[in-house]
């Protein structure tokens, strides 16, 4: 399973791209409202220039409900942005779905986004979208066994024989993370905040210190 980092702020960006293992990052408009109120273009202009040497996807959301704008909009980010690992986030939806089919056929590079059933994955797949999103933490909120919708989903997927991946977001713990990698996702994109901790074990720490005692000048 891949990791993406969750974030428009360029900080965690910086950081997490020096530790190598990141394949991607998402972003969604509440983030980029909260960390660029004013000109977020030129902010996600600045996450490009931090991803574009490692050519990492990158999903920038549409911020409109109209379908005709989605599109427009999707343009303008690829014309602005001039970025080839560009992914434009729509949302799944009955009319959304003629978007994902146009943005495919223009040749723009969909992440159908907020997806909470394996049917919304299914249709959106078909429909040409190269990431699909499921929301763990939000299938959680009600009730719904997120982990079963992601076995589901990366079953169907891989039945149909279709290339696109299945991205798990909405991650609210550590766990989750784990928990979705067992159940199949191609993708888990996590927020920063839990990343050094994946990274860490206190036995891993308490077998340092026991080699830690055993240094010697090389
Ligand atoms: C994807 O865009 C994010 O992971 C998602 O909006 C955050 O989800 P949460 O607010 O349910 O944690």
């Amino acid at each position: 399973m891949k990791l993406f980092l969750d974030s428009v702020r360029l900080p965690e960006i910086e950081t997490v791209m020096a530790r190598g293992f990141v394949a991607g990052v998402t972003t969604n408009p509440t983030f980029l409202r909260a960390e660029a109120p004013v000109r977020p273009l030129a902010h996600l202009e600045r996450i490009v220039a931090l991803v574009r040497p490692l050519e990492l996807p990158l999903s920038v959301q549409v911020m409109t409900t109209d379908p005709g704008r989605m599109v427009r909009q999707a343009e303008r980010l690829r014309d602005e942005l001039e970025y080839d690992g560009l992914v434009v986030k729509v949302p799944c939806g009955w009319d959304e779905l003629a978007v994902i089919a146009e943005l495919h056929r223009r040749g723009i590079e969909v992440n159908c986004t907020a997806c909470m059933t394996a049917m919304q994955v299914m249709m959106a797949a078909a429909a040409g979208a190269r990431y699909v999103t499921l929301f763990y933490g939000k299938m959680s909120d009600v009730g719904i066994d997120a982990a079963a919708v992601v076995d589901e989903t990366g079953a169907s997927l891989r039945r149909s024989g279709s290339r696109c991946e299945l991205v798990v977001a909405s991650i609210r713990k550590a766990y989750d993370v784990d928990e979705v990698m067992r159940h199949g996702a191609d993708v888990a994109t996590v927020p920063y905040r839990f990343l050094p901790m994946l990274s860490q074990h206190p036995k891993t720490a308490e077998a340092v210190s026991a080699f830690s005692e055993s240094f010697m000048p090389v």
